[in-house]
């Protein structure tokens, strides 16, 4: 190995505590193998994405008592912010996250799963709603998630980020992370963190993280853009961020060279875009030069489960941006994450990383 290629303890070890700071939605991901009973009573489909509503109230509680029921720590901020860590690996507690969960067993759940994904993270804890979750229902091949954000929609900036103490974590951070979910939550408290990287010519990320959020938070998103170093995107949201903002193209690349000339407070980075695209190369954008990359190639029946693969790819870029490394890196870890999370059922990932 020459010496220009370090180890990865070698590369690592320039790293801090609290180097990257996530804040997001905080979900508890709780999985089990259920039965066609099963889903037939709650009203599922065996492949489907939902919001939970009050007809299923009782299913979480009833997937806790699954005998092999498993949690992970999940949201899709905590998602890359824990994949970042993992890539990391040493040392502990390079990422931070924050976000709202309730008084309950499946907020001691989460925090329990936090800390063994070596995440710091500190939750802003309130006794009116529940822990939010999001249960898995696995029948054969197929998985019906339902989500129930509960908690994670009360994030309070004067009662969590303001406190000096947590101020003081989001002060340690060089690299700032939010999806544009959290939009929907505390636009306040994304404005507070996104002026303090700026002020202090930190980076700042941001995702689009789903259609509705450009279409229907239009002001809060387009109140962060100024703020944001690295915007993160796949290309349906691409899409519909370009036509909300009237740009009559559907080319992504074109796209991507769009936002990017979007105004810009901190002028002494240019803005980066970074659109993927499934199976197709993901295109990044850096002054007038765009960029395509090609992702890891698969073949295709080897793949169990994309979902979470653009949190993963956000989590393998972070990993690499928080030491400081070229956007070809960055992307390189970003596509390796993804390649490992797809080949998997959920979010879960090997007990190391094998990314140089
Ligand atoms: N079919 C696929 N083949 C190979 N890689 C894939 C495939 N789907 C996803 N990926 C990997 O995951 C990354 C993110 O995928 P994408 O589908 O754009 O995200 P999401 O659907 O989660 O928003 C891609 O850039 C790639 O690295
Ligand atoms: C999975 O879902 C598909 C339809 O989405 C269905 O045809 C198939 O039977 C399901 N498999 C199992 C094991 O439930
Ligand atoms: C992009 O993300 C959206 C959710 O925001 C998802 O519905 C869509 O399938 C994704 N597109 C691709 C091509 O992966
Ligand atoms: C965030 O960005 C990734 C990567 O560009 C994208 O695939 C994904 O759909 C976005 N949304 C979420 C929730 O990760």
């Amino acid at each position: 190995m020459s010496t220009v290629q370090k180890t990865r303890a070698g590369d690592s070890s320039r790293l801090s505590q609290n180097a990257l700071f996530g804040m997001g939605n905080p979900l508890l991901d709780i999985c089990a193998v259920v039965d066609k009973d099963f889903l037939d009573k709650y009203g599922l489909k065996p492949n489907d994405q939902i919001l939970a509503d009050e007809k299923h109230k009782a299913l979480f509680e009833e997937m806790a008592k699954k005998s092999k029921v498993e949690y992970h720590a999940g949201g899709s901020t905590q998602n890359s912010v824990k994949i970042a860590q993992w890539m990391i690996q040493e040392p502990h507690k390079v990422a931070t996250f924050f976000g709202c969960i309730g008084t309950d067993h499946f907020g001691e759940i989460l925090k329990q799963k936090a800390a063994e994904a070596h995440v710091d993270a500190h939750y802003y804890e309130q006794s009116e709603q529940p822990t939010g979750t999001c249960a898995a229902c696995i029948t054969g091949d197929n998985r019906s998630l339902i989500a129930n954000l509960a908690a994670a929609n009360c994030y309070k900036k004067e009662k969590h980020l303001d406190l000096d103490s947590n101020w003081g974590l989001v002060e340690k951070a060089r690299v700032y992370y939010i999806a544009g979910f959290f939009l929907t939550v505390s636009p306040d408290s994304i404005m507070k963190v996104a002026k303090h990287a700026c002020e202090h010519n930190k980076i700042f990320g941001l995702n689009l993280s789903a259609p509705f959020i450009s279409q229907f938070f239009k002001e809060p998103l387009m109140n962060v853009m100024p703020y944001v170093d690295i915007l993160f995107g796949n290309e349906t949201e691409a899409a519909t961020f370009a036509k909300e903002q009237g740009f009559e193209t559907d080319d992504i690349a074109e796209i991507a060279r769009r936002v990017q000339l979007l105004p810009k407070v901190n002028k002494n980075r240019p803005r980066i875009v970074v659109f993927t695209q499934g199976k197709d190369d993901t295109v990044a954008t850096v002054g007038e030069k765009v960029t395509m990359f090609p992702v890891i190639d698969i073949d295709q029946n080897e793949i169990v489960d994309t979902n979470g693969a653009g949190d993963a790819f956000v989590g393998g870029f972070l990993s690499e941006l928080v030491q400081e490394k070229s956007l070809e890196q960055c992307i390189r870890a970003g596509h390796y994450a993804a390649n490992i999370i797809i080949q998997r059922s959920g979010c879960t990932f090997p007990e190391k990383p094998d990314f140089q």
